[in-house]
């Protein structure tokens, strides 16, 4: 992903949630998110879940409707406002979970969240120790081929044959995308980074799809179109194993940490 130069930087997404309803308001969202996201989530009736940095809670009404109880985090006081118009909502910076008792929920899930997140080992903790066992977790990523720093598309231009430069994809690294005026940071863990932290924190995975640029978005840019088997967005479901993990103190509030 690229660099943005005259886009302000932000990370405060109260800033941002101008940018994301135009975003969340684009149809390649109902058509490739949405349902990579229901393919994985089996929604079932009377379950509680969270909804992880559930934004405006557009997710959540969407399966209150199917009679699932959903209950948002978020950590932007706007979004979480409107959120909360569709169900509960915590205004939490995450990946700390110390508002939710330990095996409390069916289940979680994150919507293009995760790569917002810091600590995403303390995430899958978290996320083990609040579910039930038996329970699962979703998480829907912009696939880290794309988020990988220096990653993107290169033209040759002798012929016009589209190629993926991976950019820094073997390790963990940060990249900012214009945001609008703004510009908005995607942190990028390899996938064998998030599959390990996972199983360590006792998640048992049990889907991983993988999917490329949708027909809509590849239909307004020539450049996308030739991207159909390059990844683009990547849905994983696991199972809490028995037991589940001690509470993680995420490493911004720590001892010692800057950031406290
Ligand atoms: C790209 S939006 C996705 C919103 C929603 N999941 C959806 O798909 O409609 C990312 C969301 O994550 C939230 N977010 C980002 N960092 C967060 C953090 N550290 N803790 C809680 N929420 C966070 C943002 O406020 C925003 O609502």
């Amino acid at each position: 992903m690229g660099t943005p130069g005259r886009h302000e930087r932000t990370d405060d997404w109260t800033d941002l949630a101008g940018w994301w309803f135009a975003e969340a308001a684009d149809p390649a969202y109902q058509e490739e998110v949405s349902p990579l996201f229901l393919q994985v989530l089996r929604p079932q009736r009377g379950h509680v879940l969270l909804d992880l940095g559930c934004g405006e809670g557009r997710i959540g009404e969407g399966l209150a409707a199917q009679g699932v109880r959903v209950v948002g985090v978020d950590v932007s006081l706007e979004l979480a406002r409107l959120a909360s118009d569709r169900h509960p909502v915590f205004l939490k910076r995450l990946p700390d979970l110390a508002c939710v008792r330990d095996e409390a929920v069916d289940g979680a899930y994150a919507v293009l969240a995760l790569e917002h997140f810091e600590d995403s080992g303390c995430f899958f903790a978290e996320t083990a120790r609040v579910t039930r066992a038996g329970g699962s977790l979703v998480v829907v990523i912009n696939h880290p081929v794309y988020t990988a720093p220096g990653s993107g598309p290169v033209m040759d231009p002798s012929d016009g044959e589209l190629f993926w430069r991976f950019g820094e994809y073997l390790s963990p690294g940060r990249s900012r995308e214009p945001a609008g005026d703004r510009s908005v940071e995607f942190i990028h863990r390899p996938v064998g980074t998030l599959l390990t932290q996972a199983a360590t924190a006792g998640w048992s995975l049990e889907a991983a799809l993988e999917q490329g640029v949708g027909s809509r978005a590849a239909s307004k840019d020539p450049i996308l179109a030739q991207h159909g088997d390059i990844p683009h967005l990547m849905a994983l479901r696991w199972l809490r194993r028995y037991p589940g993990p001690e509470r993680c103190v995420p490493a911004a509030r720590r001892p010692g940490s800057s950031n406290r």
